[in-house]
Formats: structure tokens, sequence, C-alpha cells
């Protein structure tokens, strides 16, 4: 049986054995072979990593259980964060796990509407701010320091020690063999978190090299690709919409030492991108996570990648908690309940393809 991520490589996170453990059984998400789109990229090997997979639909669900296993275990009583969204959504899930107090600040009306739908129903207290993510962000870490609520966001150390499984189990699903390792940033923890735990898997010899690392921000809110603060961020990938990321030295470190880069791709190659995944790999993410996608897109037209590269893109969260981007091509027309008119509509769908 699957126990969770600090169950699997507690040793790597320092935690012991006996230790009291606050786990929603995150972690083990499938690699997904992208066969298809794959064959449109000329001779690369493309794999999914879907992290919509995990207990509360994203890859927070890592540095979660972890962040709130250390605050269980420092005694804290209540935690807090900003979010996009996605923050916000695993912090109340492991806060009702625990019995914990939880309260999340939101960005007003620019987070996804499943997502705030799971913080409601796990219980947190939802405090909207007229103010983006990082308003909310600068205050949840000044109320923070008064010591009555722990943070977890992914300044929280912990945070980022949970999310390198994420890497270790790209390596482990490859056997080591992972080219480039492509991920959408916004607050920039995660890239930070995977060149980390590449790295610890380097050191500890269960790879003979590093992959290099591919970061990609939406063009609206790039504030690391143009090296300048974004005031006012706008992009459809709502949990992306961040002008000053927490972690930007450590995710410009990543790009660095890895010899990568951190680029940019537009909201209408993001949108291509998630319908190309939906319509032809059968996977369905939130805008934020085809980001990975539209960068490698971008970047094999451009003739970045050697032939038989393998590339590895992190699809950080689930397509159902953002369905108010998806609009049908046209407008549904409803049907009797008349079996002849339903053969109709088949046979001329079947026949116009022939
Ligand atoms: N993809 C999704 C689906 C996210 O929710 C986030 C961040 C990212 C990518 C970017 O990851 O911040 O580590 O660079 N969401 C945060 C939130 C900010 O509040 O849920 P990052």
């Amino acid at each position: 049986m699957w126990n969770g991520i600090i169950a699997k490589y507690g040793d790597y996170f320092g935690v012991k054995e006996g230790e009291t453990v606050v786990s929603l059984n995150e972690g083990n998400t499938p690699l997904i072979p992208a066969e298809n789109i794959e064959k449109m990229l000329g001779g690369i090997k493309l794999y999914l990593k879907y992290e919509g997979l995990n207990t509360t639909g994203s890859f927070k669900d890592r540095g979660m259980t972890m962040a709130v296993t250390k605050a269980v275990q420092a005694g804290s009583k209540a935690i807090i964060c900003a979010s996009t969204g996605n923050t916000s959504a695993s912090a109340a899930a492991y806060a009702a796990k625990a019995g914990l107090k939880c309260f999340v600040l939101i960005p007003n009306n620019k987070i996804a509407l499943g997502k705030l739908a799971q913080a409601i129903l796990y219980g947190a207290e939802i405090i909207p701010v007229e103010g983006n993510f990082d308003d909310a962000l600068r205050m949840v870490r000044e109320i923070a320091e008064e010591g009555k609520v722990t943070l977890v966001n992914s300044v929280n150390p912990y945070r980022l020690i949970g999310q390198r499984s994420g890497a270790y189990e790209v390596c482990d699903q490859l056997e080591g063999q992972v080219d480039y390792l492509s991920i959408p940033v916004g607050n920039a923890g995660n890239i930070s978190a995977y060149w980390a735990g590449f790295k610890d898997y380097y050191e500890a010899k269960k790879i003979e090299k590093l992959p290099v690392m591919l970061g990609f921000q939406a063009e609206g809110a790039a504030p690391i690709v143009e090296d300048r603060v974004f005031d006012e961020p706008e992009t459809v990938a709502t949990a992306i919409r961040i002008g000053n990321p927490a972690s930007w030295d450590k995710a410009v470190a990543a790009r660095d030492e890895s010899k990568g880069m951190i680029d940019k791709v537009t909201d209408e190659e993001i949108l291509q991108a998630q319908k190309l995944l939906a319509s032809k790999e059968g996977v369905f993410v939130e805008p934020a996570s085809a980001a990975s996608v539209a960068g490698v897109i971008k970047l094999s037209q451009k003739g970045y990648f050697e032939k038989g590269k393998k590339v590895v893109c992190v699809l950080t969260g689930n397509g159902l908690k953002d369905p108010s981007v998806v609009a049908p091509e046209k407008e549904l027309k409803v049907y009797g309940v008349k079996i002849e008119e339903i053969k109709a509509i088949i046979d001329d769908c079947l026949g116009s393809e022939q």
C-alpha cells in the first residue's frame, strides 16, 4: 500500500520512524508517455508527470504534508497562507485532517471556483482581499511573525523539502534517464524544489546526471524572464498570476546551475497546449499546468532539443479545478428522446470523417 511521500522518502526529509505524520497519501502520481503530442515534436520522448492526481488535485500536497506534519509536531494550532487557489485547497485539507484552524488569503475573484469550493468544504476561514497574490503573501508573512499561526506558503522550508519528492519519483519512474524537466513557474517554489530533489538523488548516486531545468511563466506575469517585478500581473492561468516570486533567487540558481532557461508563453499558447493535452492525450489540466507543455512545444519548434532526448513536463494541477476556461466550440443543441435523430448525428459525423 502507498502511504504518502513521507512514508516513502522520509529518510531524505529527516523524518524518523515513529514521528507523528499528517498525510493524505499524496504522491505516487503517474508518469504518462505523451505518444501523440510527441509525434508533432520531431524526435523527443515526452512524458507527463500528472500531479493533478494528488489528493487535493495539485502538487501542493507534497509540500503540505511536510509543512503540516512539522506544524503539528511543533504544537501549532493554526496555519495560514496566501494563495492563488491550490495552496489554499491543500492547506485547508491537511488542516482538516490534523484538526488545525486554517486561514487563507486569496485575491478576490481571481481564483478558480473549484479551488474555492475545496477550501470552503474543507472548512478553512477564507479571507478574500482586494489585492493580488503578492499583496496577500506580504501580509501573511508579517502576520505569521507574531507567532500565533504557522505560515505554510513555500517560504516555509518544509514545503520545498516535501516537494522534492516530485523529482525523486520522476527519477524512479524513468530510472534516472531525465534529460529535461519542464515546469510552470509562479512563486518559483516548485522549480527550486525539483532542482534540489534532483541534486539529492545525484549526491546519493541514484542518478548519474542532472537534467536541464526549463521553467515557463505566463507572458503577463513573467518577472523572472524579464528581470523586473510585475506590479499588475495578468494571465488566464490564475495559479501563476504572480509578479514578485518569493523563490526568485532559487529559481534563477536552478536555471543557471542546470544550464537551462526560464522563458515565457502567451495565454493563447497556454490554452492551445491545454486543449492539445486533453484532445490528444486524454489528460485534463488547469491552464497554469499547460505552460510546461506550451513551453516545450515552443522550444521544439525552434529546434532546441536533440533527437531522442527525454523531456518530462510537470502538469501541476487538475483541469477539474477550473472548468470556467473551457467553452464549447459551438452552442450545444438539445435533442428529444428520439433514437433516429441521434443515429443520424452519429452517421453524419462518421460519414464526414471518411
Ligand atoms: N501550477 C499550479 C497549478 C499552481 O497552483 C502553482 C502555484 C504553480 C504551477 C506554480 O508553482 O508557485 O511553486 O512556482 N500556485 C500557488 C498557490 C502560488 O497559491 O496555489 P510555484
